[in-house]
């Protein structure tokens, strides 16, 4: 959600940082804009459509032509700032857009999260004579800087810093001075080392190309960049050192390597990213419980996930193989509810933040709270170095490589794999664990086999399916959470209503939308007693002249329930507790051809962002 860019260097910024923010689309966006000293004046550059001339958006001329637009630019300002907004406080607009300039035009500001007390400051602002041209909350930031600044930037910084409430990172840019400045407190900024330069941005892909020295700038932590040099202090205004790191991926992980979309790509990379999440483990399960769940207490409570959205759906799955192979009660909660309902929490409880970007608000939010009861906290994170990852101080990271398409795929499934995995500490029973790891090291060749064998026959249903205006997801069990994912797949990137539910609450109320406009999904897998309660089910819908997509590993028993209407998919057989993993493949190949019919905007599908960085 929302991306910065800053560079201070002796190349050509401009195209640093255009680039730079081409690279962080994937964030989702809804306005874009630079800003940039030329001859020594803060000149601001933005656009409420796309970066790029090609990424046409009617009637929104996009950053690229306004930045050509202009016949005295000439690419060559090397301190520039850069944001891709996703607005939290007024529409989006060009007039919203990042940067926002101050009042006399000398400081120029990209902030990324929220300013709680905005209102108030403004009001302040407005008092003392300040003027506001747009209807953001971080606009307050670009005139609070000016009011303090008494001739050094850092300063006029810290003391506006010691007013700000809420989340944020932000960088500054100040016609004085030939530096940026960058604070942050709960969204991400990290710095890239390159050949005399620096590249300050949201995540490592602005500079990925350029250098692969970083160093993650921690919260209540400020930067001040200089042409040759930089200085880290903390809000006390305490030097601060900080070690160098290395980014874990390549370039290479960050394109779409012939693929249409970056979706597809990353559907296509699970029998690799499944693979990723357990090989190096699975052989050395005492190992990973010292290094990654050091102390994991005995005579546990609870087992709690925590998470949002795709993420949820994966601790849903937790929750079913806790109950039922650990026998520990388990809960997955919404981390967005879960924060403002002061929840009983014990000491023995296990709290697991489940996490692609490692940066969801709500879900480090929830993590706080419940590492502050004194519960025992771990994550389960893609991004290495996340701040989830940083909070909860212990867990898995999924070895997943960067997911770019805005719509989670190969995180689910690397979530599902971990789940596993670290349910696999909670049992002590060398049978469970021998036959659990036989079929784990089986399932990349079964996502291959699903793929190879399924996406040929959706890409020639989905012009059919694309015609449905309503559909209904239904799973039982262990499958409810996959019936769940299959549905918010469909929403996201189709824009079509998609309902999950448990199979056998569907006779609760769901079943009057039973037509002919709805189609019914149904994962029809796993253990006997389940398949034949869910096939009740489906019969009902059928008994109704409802029309039915089935996910299915054991076609001959359902075959002659179906009419030529239906849809029928073979999936192979594995454990339950890995069929989820198996089960969502073809569903997110349902929603990828689905929207890709409809003409969606699949890698970055609209109002959505890639990381939700506010609560
Ligand atoms: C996934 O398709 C969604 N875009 C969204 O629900 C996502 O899973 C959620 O925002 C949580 O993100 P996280 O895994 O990065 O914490
Ligand atoms: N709250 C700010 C706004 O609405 C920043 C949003 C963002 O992070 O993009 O402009």
């Amino acid at each position: 959600m929302c991306g910065i860019v800053g560079y201070v260097g002796s190349k050509n910024g401009i195209e640093a940082v255009f680039n730079g923010l081409i690279r962080l689309e994937y964030r989702g966006y809804d306005s874009v804009g630079v800003a940039f000293k030329d001859k020594n004046k803060i000149k601001t550059v933005k656009s409420h459509g796309r970066i790029k001339k090609n990424d046409v958006v009617p009637g929104m001329p996009n950053l690229e032509e306004k930045l050509k637009e202009d016949e005295k630019f000439k690419f060559n300002s090397n301190i520039v700032i850069g944001h891709t907004r996703w607005a939290t406080h007024g529409a989006p607009s060009e007039k919203n857009a990042h940067p926002h300039v101050s009042m006399k035009g000398n400081f120029a500001i990209v902030h990324n999260g929220i300013i709680e007390n905005y209102l108030t400051l403004k009001n302040e602002l407005i008092n003392k004579g300040y003027k506001f041209e747009s209807e953001t909350d971080s606009e307050v930031l670009a005139h609070l800087i000016e009011y303090f600044y008494e001739n050094d930037i850092l300063s006029a910084v810290k003391k506006a810093l010691t007013k700000l409430e809420g989340a944020y990172s932000f960088l500054v840019l100040s016609e004085a001075e030939d530096v940026i400045v960058g604070a942050k407190k709960g969204s991400p900024l990290c710095l890239g080392l390159g050949e005399k330069e620096f590249i300050i941005s949201s995540d490592e892909s602005p500079f990925i190309d350029r250098t692969k020295k970083v160093i993650y700038i921690n919260d209540g932590e400020l930067i001040l960049i200089e042409k040759n040099k930089y200085n880290i202090i903390n809000f006390e205004g305490l030097n601060v050192e900080r070690e160098i790191e290395e980014v874990p991926y390549d370039l290479e992980a960050i394109t779409k390597g012939g693929y249409d979309h970056f979706m597809l790509k990353e559907i296509h990379e699970q029998p690799t990213t499944i693979k990723n999440a357990f090989i190096s483990r699975i052989d050395h399960l005492d190992t990973m419980l010292r290094d990654n769940f050091p102390k994991l207490p005995r005579n546990i409570n609870r087992v709690i996930y925590l998470a949002c959205g795709t993420s949820l759906c994966a601790g849903k799955v937790g929750m079913y193989i806790t109950e039922k192979y650990a026998k520990i009660p388990s809960r997955a909660e919404y981390a967005s509810e879960f924060i403002y309902r002061d929840p009983v929490i014990f000491e023995k409880d296990i709290c697991i933040a489940l996490s692609q970007s490692g940066e969801t608000a709500d879900t480090k939010e929830a993590l706080k709270i419940v590492k502050e009861k004194n519960a025992y906290i771990a994550g389960l994170v893609n991004v290495v170095g996340s701040q989830i990852a940083r909070i909860a101080g212990k867990g898995m990271y999924l070895h997943a490589g960067p997911e770019i398409g805005v719509a989670s795929t190969k995180a689910f499934t690397s979530q599902v794999v971990a789940i596993n995995m670290f349910n696999m500490l909670l049992i002590d029973d060398i049978k469970y664990r021998e036959k659990l790891i036989d079929e784990l090291k089986k399932l990349p060749d079964l996502a291959e086999q699903i793929i190879r064998g399924t996406e040929p026959k959706i890409k020639v249903i989905a012009p059919e399916i694309s015609k449905f205006s309503d559909f209904l997801y239904l799973g039982r069990d262990i499958n409810y959470p996959v019936a769940l994912e299959g549905a918010l797949k469909m929403k996201e990137i189709a824009y079509l209503h998609a309902e999950g539910y448990s199979s056998g609450e569907m006779k609760h109320g769901p079943i009057a939308l039973i037509d002919k406009n709805l189609l019914t999904v149904c994962i029809l897998t796993g253990e006997k007693e389940i398949y034949k309660k869910t096939l009740n089910n489906l019969l009902e819908i059928k008994a109704r002249s409802g029309r039915v997509f089935v996910l299915t590993d054991d076609v001959q028993a359902i075959k002659d329930h179906l009419s030529d209407e239906d849809y029928i998919i073979e999936v192979p057989k594995t454990l339950p507790q890995l069929s989820p993993i198996i089960n969502v493949i073809p569903l997110q190949l349902l929603a990828y051809y689905t929207a890709k019919h409809l003409k969606r905007e699949i890698d970055k599908p609209r109002n959505l962002a890639k990381s939700v960085t506010v609560e």
